[in-house]
């Protein structure tokens, strides 16, 4: 049979298959992050179409903590029932429902927001200089990832995914490109790493579910993070998080070759230091993701532009070798 329609569990979650939806910013929700009619529509069609877990797009923290001004948004109670549609129609469709929280750091591009970031350094000329954060604000920040881990219970979402990756707040601590504190959040990687490990301790105090963060291994500049200092950094925060999700720049402006699984090197290695690992990156080919699956690159797969134009990628495979997982109401067109 093939490994990718065995079940497997990140944690107590278990999940039907090993292809999960790729976190992906679609701008449809309102100027203030609420779920529109398209979230309902987006979401469950990718669970009809056969993913085990899709992970929603990032979802801002605090409202300057948004990428656009059109991101979904988790810092007010009254989000959570919009939030809950979504995850309700997805469970409905048979796949589980996971949330990204994230906070943008200075890669915000909200009209008017308060652009904030380790240190004063914008991330490009196009974009404003950023406050650098005071300790008593990093706190307040971390207070933000722990309401909203509550809201997100609330709503019932099955796995919360820190976006620790692409150049957002998070990992403009971690990364020695964006972070030049000179105080316990800066400097070595244990400090750089402090804000991940408070984010995460924080929502633990209040979610007891699988826990993930996405990270960038590899930042494409010479003096910035490899694998080898992505190692460190999750080391610093093993014991708090049930898999990694493997993605790779985006603290600086970079263009990397791309080709099918060029990040699964990275995912690989990371795998191999004993973590459990969803991977990806410019996936397009059953088999592709069959063999590094039976290879032990990664634990699980993410797709993410592939579903956007082919939700069904996985009920088409099944119905090649595993007619039996096709959803009855589906299966009874192809008799
Ligand atoms: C439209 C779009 C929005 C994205 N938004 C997010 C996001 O919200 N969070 C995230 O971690 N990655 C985001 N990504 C990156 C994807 O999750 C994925 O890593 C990337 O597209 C590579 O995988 P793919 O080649 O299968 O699309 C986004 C990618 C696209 C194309």
């Amino acid at each position: 049979m093939m490994k990718i329609f065995t079940a497997y569990y990140i944690k107590d979650l278990e999940l039907k298959n090993r292809i999960i939806m790729a976190p992906m910013c679609m701008y449809e929700s309102d100027d203030q992050g609420f779920v529109k009619p398209f979230h309902l529509a987006h979401y469950p069609a990718r669970a009809y179409g056969g993913v085990s877990l899709i992970i929603q797009e990032a979802t801002a923290v605090t409202p300057n903590g948004r990428i656009s001004g059109n991101d979904l948004g988790i810092w007010r109670d009254e989000h959570i029932e919009g939030l809950k549609s979504i995850v309700d129609n997805v469970h409905i469709a048979g796949a589980k429902m996971g949330i990204q929280l994230s906070h943008a750091g200075r890669k915000c591009s909200v009209q008017d927001a308060k652009i904030v970031a380790p240190s004063a350094i914008g991330y490009s000329e196009r974009y404003k200089v950023p406050h650098a954060l005071s300790i008593e604000e990093i706190k307040d920040i971390v207070e933000s990832f722990k309401s909203a881990a509550i809201r997100a219970k609330k709503v019932g979402y099955d796995l919360i995914e820190v976006h620790a990756a692409h150049g957002y707040l998070i990992n403009q601590f971690i990364s020695p490109l964006a972070n030049k504190r000179e105080d316990i959040y800066g400097g070595n990687i244990a400090n750089r790493a402090r804000f991940l490990k408070e984010v995460l301790l924080a929502i633990k105090e209040v979610w007891d579910g699988p826990l993930t963060i996405r990270v960038s291994a590899e930042e494409y500049a010479s003096d910035g993070h490899s694998v080898k200092e992505t190692l460190e950094v999750l080391n610093e925060v093993k014991h708090l998080i049930d898999a990694v999700n493997v993605s790779t720049g985006g603290v600086i402006y970079a263009v990397p070759e791309v080709y099918e699984g060029y990040q699964l090197k990275a995912a690989e290695t990371i795998k191999k230091a004993g973590f459990m690992v969803i991977g990806g990156g410019f996936i397009r080919n059953p088999h592709f993701i069959e063999n590094a699956l039976q290879e032990h690159k990664v634990d699980f797969m993410f797709l993410g532009r592939e579903l956007l134009l082919n939700p069904y990628f996985v009920l088409r495979l099944a119905k090649k070798v595993k007619p039996e997982l096709v959803i009855p109401a589906y299966r009874r067109s192809f008799d």
